[in-house]
């Protein structure tokens, strides 16, 4: 349960009247080893114009490279450890620096080559957020079906399919699940199983165990050169991962 009101703002009105109005500290963390560095400018510029424009967002940027400073970033040292690590081990990042983040009181993770075009607003702001992923619009997706991996998803279960590049929930909750994918990971790698689409197969299994409090449409993870009938929010950018070297 989100309590607690970190800032409030009171203005006084031309009548002398006033009205308080809540603000919300809210995290985006964004994992940028390698050459990803280079949307995150523009990615934080973006999300300055569009995500939650009501709260206080701050931006933790996980990176081996280097931004210019400012007041609404964070940027913490993380290495590159090489693909598919790059992008499942996340959680561990996350995990790492839960001390930072648990001073938010909501917490989003994006990939870092993605874009805000429209407002991403207090809709977001839930216990646990998925968004449904563009390829698998209310329907069963590319679940991990092995039994052998912790993220296995059985024939009989799920029923959508969420996106890896947007999620996100109370700061409770978010840290919550990186803490269980992180130990559901670790004991796959003890068994020498990668599942099928890394974190995201992880945080699909997590989510039939711990039902998401908001589903988003694939506004919130919408493919830039597709065409769904969906408005635009947050774009997942087309790249070349040859160049981007995954
Ligand atoms: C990728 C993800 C990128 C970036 C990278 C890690 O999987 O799509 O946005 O987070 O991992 O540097
Ligand atoms: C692709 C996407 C991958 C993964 C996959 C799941 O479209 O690029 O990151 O989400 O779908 O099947
Ligand atoms: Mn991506």
């Amino acid at each position: 349960m989100i309590n607690r009101i970190k800032r409030i703002i009171i203005c006084a009105s031309a009548l002398g009247l006033s009205t308080i109005t809540a603000q919300y500290n809210v995290g985006l963390c964004i994992v940028a080893t390698g050459k990803y560095i280079q949307f995150v400018p523009r990615l934080i510029e973006s999300g300055r114009k569009y995500f939650c424009p009501n709260q206080k967002v701050t931006y933790f940027i996980f990176t081996d490279g280097t931004l210019p400073e400012a007041d609404d970033v964070v940027c913490l040292p993380h290495k590159r450890l090489g693909w598919p690590y790059d992008t499942m081990m996340r959680c561990e990042v996350y995990n790492r620096h839960s001390d930072e983040l648990s001073a938010m009181d909501y917490i989003f993770a994006t990939d870092a080559d993605m874009l805000f075009v429209d407002t991403v607003g207090d809709e977001i702001l839930g216990e646990r957020v998925a968004t449904q992923h563009p390829g698998f619009i209310n329907k069963r997706g590319t679940y991990e079906t092995r039994p052998a991996s912790t993220a296995c998803i059985a024939g009989h279960e799920g029923q959508h399919y969420f996106a890896g590049g947007f999620h996100g929930g109370s700061a409770t909750e978010f840290l919550k699940l990186v803490r269980t994918m992180l130990e559901n990971i670790k004991i796959d790698l003890e068994h020498n199983i990668i599942a099928l689409w890394h974190d995201e197969s992880h945080l699909n299994r997590y989510f039939i165990d711990n039902q998401p409090t908001i589903i988003l449409s694939p506004s919130y993870c919408y493919p830039e050169s597709w065409h769904l009938p969906y408005r635009k929010r947050l774009l997942a950018l087309d790249k070349n991962h040859a160049d981007i070297g995954k």
